[in-house]
């Protein structure tokens, strides 16, 4: 999992490559390099660390020239030192590539080319892709049919970029790891994802699995694996280069969890209507969802948790459902039949986890349909259909403002499924409607009164971070925990509320503040629950409204403003998204790359 940027036309290729680096670093930050076309052949620099250190590597060496390509790295297959990042090169450095996802046959691809007098710098699979271009070329074939034939050869998944010696001409390929073109004019750029190159254009062609393309000064070729010309046409994205930048923010994270109430207007704009209490899902017209019998909802880390939250719902709406960890499905899914709707949840699209499931899924015959913020990604263009959250770009590794709107259009789903295949209106889309609608309000509210700096601070000392919930509170406090460990390196646990009684009170005491979320949902017992461990020396801090029993038992309060018992969750989360982020910025982690994570990890 890592991220390709390239770059030909007439500008000075470093600056643009350096860019694209920064903004891709959320997908791996653990090595960055480039090779840039210069006049004496093709001139690599590459650093472990981050891209900061490659500028500092960069900047008094001479590396000009308008055709290049770099790469970030999130390790795979050897450490992130300087001989395993990206770009590799040949034997004779006239070949340079970079790579994401991961090269099955490398190790037989290695030894064939080592019988073949090749010599091997790094413990990366990457590098047998320019070894095996030098070895075609040095049998005669054209710099394309070189790089075609090499990739030919390769088992496993990609998205490659290669350049070669004294060419201005970049050669990529796709299967199974996201790559994009950018176009503008004269100037043409690849990627793993638009952000990279998105303050030089908005035109941009998503490349499917087996496409080769070929970027020189005047055009892109786009072509099959067998060399046969294919169309594809550029779309325009609709991210303006603001949203993927930080703002007056410090951190991408507390920029994008105040970007909830906007990123949740978008994900219901023109899809919900209170008076009339209808649900427009794009496409969907109602009856669609008829024959649906059970649903399946396939989902890795943050995405899972919206996942859980979905099934719950669709369970409360009378519908079957269960949510299935993507990685995991391959051994334990359920049964599926021509009823079966297989929901493949994901905010990149790309997860690979996720895609095995859902492809899995397709191969089985179930109807398929993923709920992701990317319109040209690997799920939306695999699964039957695609519901698009409109989130925009998320550049933190943490997921926030992708987990409340996946939650709210689950919820909106679940309500769809349910009228389709029940055949009747859930009771509560009276109330529940009109509080979707006021969500944005209600998560601006909570922002800007929010006392989690302070709550932050007060517990940052303890050994250990609970969080319980009880029926859609329970999701949130896995969720809760997930955020709370990921970003501050703490230990975090989330349980349902019930189940701390059955062991993990063993582990309570004064030094393990415990965080209950109350949904309206049974909170009497979650109360209990929060008072079994206070009795045991446990601090509690209550999320819940203002007026709420909860408040005069608890330690301490986070407040949300009084909504359906569907929705009272996501707000919660907004809260405990706030309690981590002060966390971890007051114990001065790198919130937005955290050690070990990246955003997307495209390999199973
Ligand atoms: C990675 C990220 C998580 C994310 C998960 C699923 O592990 O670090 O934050 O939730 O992938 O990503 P997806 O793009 O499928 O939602």
């Amino acid at each position: 999992m890592c991220g390709i940027i390239g770059h030909v036309g007439d500008g000075d290729a470093l600056e643009t490559l350096l860019t694209g680096l920064e903004n891709l670093e959320y997908r791996g930050y653990d090595s960055a390099g480039v090779a840039v076309q210069n006049g004496s052949g093709i001139a690599v620099q590459k650093r472990s660390g981050k891209v900061d250190e490659l500028k500092d590597a960069v900047s008094d060496v001479s590396l000009e020239g308008d055709v290049g390509i770099g790469h970030t790295r999130w390790s795979t297959h050897g450490p992130p030192t300087d001989e395993n990042a990206h770009p590799h090169t040949d034997c004779t450095k006239d070949v340079a590539v970079v790579h994401n996802g991961i090269i099955e046959n490398y190790a037989e691809l290695k030894a064939w080319l080592r019988d073949r007098g090749h010599e091997f710098t790094s413990d990366t699979d990457t590098e047998v892709i320019p070894h095996l271009i030098q070895y075609y070329l040095d049998d005669g074939m054209t710099d394309e049919a070189a790089f075609r034939r090499a990739i030919d050869e390769l088992e496993g998944s990609y998205a490659v970029a290669a350049m070669l010696s004294g060419e201005h001409v970049l050669y990529a390929a796709r299967k199974g790891s996201p790559l994009v073109v950018g176009i503008e004019d004269e100037e043409f750029f690849l990627a793993s994802d638009v952000p990279a190159f998105l303050e030089y254009t908005d035109s941009v062609v998503y490349l499917e699995d087996g496409d080769v393309v070929v970027v020189d000064g005047d055009g892109v070729e786009f072509t099959d694996l067998d060399g046969d010309p294919i169309t594809r046409e550029p779309e325009t994205v609709d991210w303006d280069p603001e949203q993927a930048g930080k703002g007056e923010y410090e951190h991408f994270m507390l920029k994008e969890i105040h970007e909830q109430p906007t990123s949740l207007a978008q994900a219901i704009e023109g899809r919900i209507d209170p008076e009339t209490e209808r649900i427009s899902l794009d496409g969907f017209d109602p009856g669609t969802f008829e024959h649906v019998d059970a649903v399946q909802l396939v989902a890795c880390g943050t995405s899972y948790h919206a996942a859980l939250y979905g099934s719950l719902a669709l369970n409360q709406a009378g519908v079957q459902a269960t949510a299935l960890l993507a990685n995991e499905y391959s051994v334990v899914a359920p049964p599926v039949d021509d009823d079966t709707l297989v929901v493949a949840v994901s905010q990149s699209g790309e997860t690979a986890d996720t895609l095995s499931a859902l492809r899995q899924a397709n191969r089985r015959g179930a109807d398929t349909l993923t709920i992701t913020n990317v319109v040209g990604s690997t799920a939306a263009r695999e699964a039957d259909d695609a519901l698009f959250i409109r989130a925009g770009p998320e550049i933190g590794v943490a997921a926030t403002k992708t987990f409340s709107s996946q939650a709210v259009m689950l919820t909106l789903l679940a309500q769809r499924i349910a009228a389709d295949a029940c055949g009747h209106v859930p009771a509560d889309l009276e109330s529940l409607l009109p509080d979707i609608g006021k969500m944005p309000d209600a998560i601006d509210g909570l922002l800007e009164e929010s006392a989690a700096d302070a709550i932050a601070r007060d517990y940052l000392d303890s050994e250990s971070f609970f969080f319980i919930g009880r029926g859609l509170g329970y999701p949130v406090a896995l969720e809760g925990a997930l955020k709370f460990k990921e970003i501050t390196y703490e230990h975090a646990e989330g349980f349902a509320s019930g189940e701390l009684k059955h062991g993990p009170l063993a582990l309570v005491t004064r030094e393990t503040p415990v965080f209950a979320i109350f949904t309206g949902q049974e909170d009497e017992k979650t109360l209990k629950n929060a008072e079994e461990a206070q009795t045991r020396g446990a601090p509690v801090i209550a999320v819940c409204p203002d007026d709420h029993r909860a408040v005069e038992v608890a330690d301490d309060h986070l407040t949300i403003p009084d909504v359906d018992s569907e929705l009272a969750g996501l707000l919660a989360n907004v809260q405990l998204q706030l309690v981590s982020y002060y966390a971890a910025d007051l114990l001065g982690r790198p919130i937005d790359k955290p050690r070990n994570l990246a955003k997307s990890v495209t390999v199973e």
